[in-house]
């Protein structure tokens, strides 16, 4: 094959991965920060049905999914290297031109998650835990709005 031919069929295979799933067209660290978004994702979901089961919730699985949504969230700032666009991922410019706003949202969902974690292990009442689970998911949306753009 000439060396036309073999980009085209390359970009032709780029873009049917991208089609199925951009999980399935994604590679290194955009794969990576994409996984690691969509455990933190599952986790929150487990976490909101425990919480709202009150005083029957499993304070520890609680206090390790916040834990390890708190780990992901220190580990931004290494998930976005300058530049690391590419055809199925979602980040915006915006990242890189303001860059200190963006890791000061990644260091308050890491913040967050932590005193999510913190008042699951001592026993904070519903009240005050859900509002702290709410601050979380909020962290969640503001880098979103200004960082993510939604494709598809
Ligand atoms: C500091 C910014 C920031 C914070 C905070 C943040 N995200 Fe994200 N998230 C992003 C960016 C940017 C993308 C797009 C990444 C890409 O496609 O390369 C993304 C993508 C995602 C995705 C899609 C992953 C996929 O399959 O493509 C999910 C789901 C997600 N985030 C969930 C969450 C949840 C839940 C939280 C809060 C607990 C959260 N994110 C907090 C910036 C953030």
């Amino acid at each position: 094959m000439n060396r036309t031919l073999t980009l085209a069929a390359a970009a032709l295979a780029l873009f049917a991965a991208g089609t199925v799933s951009a999980h399935q067209g994604a590679k290194g660290v955009v794969k990576q920060r994409m996984d690691a978004m969509k455990d933190t994702s599952e986790r929150m979901k487990s976490m909101r049905a425990s919480i709202d089961r009150g005083k029957e919730r499993n304070a520890e699985s609680l206090a390790a999914d916040a834990e390890q949504i708190a780990v992901h969230a220190a580990e931004i700032s290494k998930m976005f290297p300058e530049g690391s666009t590419s055809e199925v991922s979602e980040a915006k410019p915006e990242i890189w031109q303001e860059n200190a706003e963006f890791l000061d949202l990644a260091d308050m969902m890491a913040r967050r998650a932590a005193r999510v974690a913190e008042m699951a292990r001592v026993g904070t009442e519903d009240a005050t835990l859900q509002a702290a689970f709410a601050e979380l998911g909020e962290s969640c949306k503001s880098c979103h709005t200004k960082f993510r753009m939604k494709k598809q």
